[in-house]
């Protein structure tokens, strides 16, 4: 038990902390959340216009997921625990994760959308299910330029592949993170069923 609460204490930590919003502050180009879709993730970001800064919000987001479920694996395999059991170290560290970044503290809770931060838990749990999420979000994002809708469908496929592939413990961790990033998406989901949804690179 020790260890399921420290490695979401782990997740949570990594996964809150506001890089989108750390990095265009710093950069003096005042706050994400008062422009585009008001999103602190690396889409939003690319709204300021500045590539380099999304392209850095989009890689520390990755990282923010993949290093505590890295750690998880590593620090709790103590004798006796089960780092990889479904309620084990590793995915409550991956879902924390998810949850730091759609819901800091720091923030009010009132984070991102989580994306991001699941394509690097995703490869932090197993190299198959990242590589799923990559093909399927660079796939729909170069067919559609949809940002959100390339995400939704990335983060519903990690879940679906763990479950084909036999990852059954990563399962409920990857399925209830798809529901939560799909609800999350609400605004986005009318947009695209309006067909307002903005592509990448259209300025908006
Ligand atoms: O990861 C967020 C992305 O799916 C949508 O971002 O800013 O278009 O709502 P945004």
């Amino acid at each position: 038990t020790t260890a399921i609460l420290l490695a979401a204490a782990l997740g949570y930590a990594c996964g809150s902390i506001p890089f989108g919003l750390l990095l265009t502050r710093i950069a003096g180009m005042g706050d994400v959340r008062k422009i585009g879709s008001g999103n602190i993730g690396a889409t939003n970001v690319l709204r300021t216009g500045n590539k380099g800064l999304a392209a850095a919000t989009l890689l520390l987001d990755l990282a923010k997921g993949f290093v505590p479920v890295m750690l998880a694996g590593r620090l709790f395999a103590m004798p006796g625990a089960m780092p990889e059991a479904a309620i084990g170290p590793v995915p409550v560290a991956a879902l924390f994760a998810v949850l730091g970044h759609c819901f800091p503290v720091w923030l009010g809770f009132r984070g991102g959308k989580g994306v991001a931060t699941n394509a690097g838990v995703s490869f932090g749990l197993a190299w198959p299910i990242g590589l799923a999420y990559a093909l399927v979000w660079l796939g729909i994002l170069g067919l559609t330029r949809i940002s959100s809708l390339a995400g939704m469908s990335a983060v519903c496929a990690a879940a679906i592949v763990a479950a084909v592939m036999g990852y059954l413990s990563f399962v409920p961790a990857l399925a209830l993170i798809a529901v939560l990033v799909l609800w999350l998406h609400r605004a986005n989901i009318r947009r695209l069923a309006a067909g307002t949804e903005p592509k990448v690179g259209s300025g908006k």
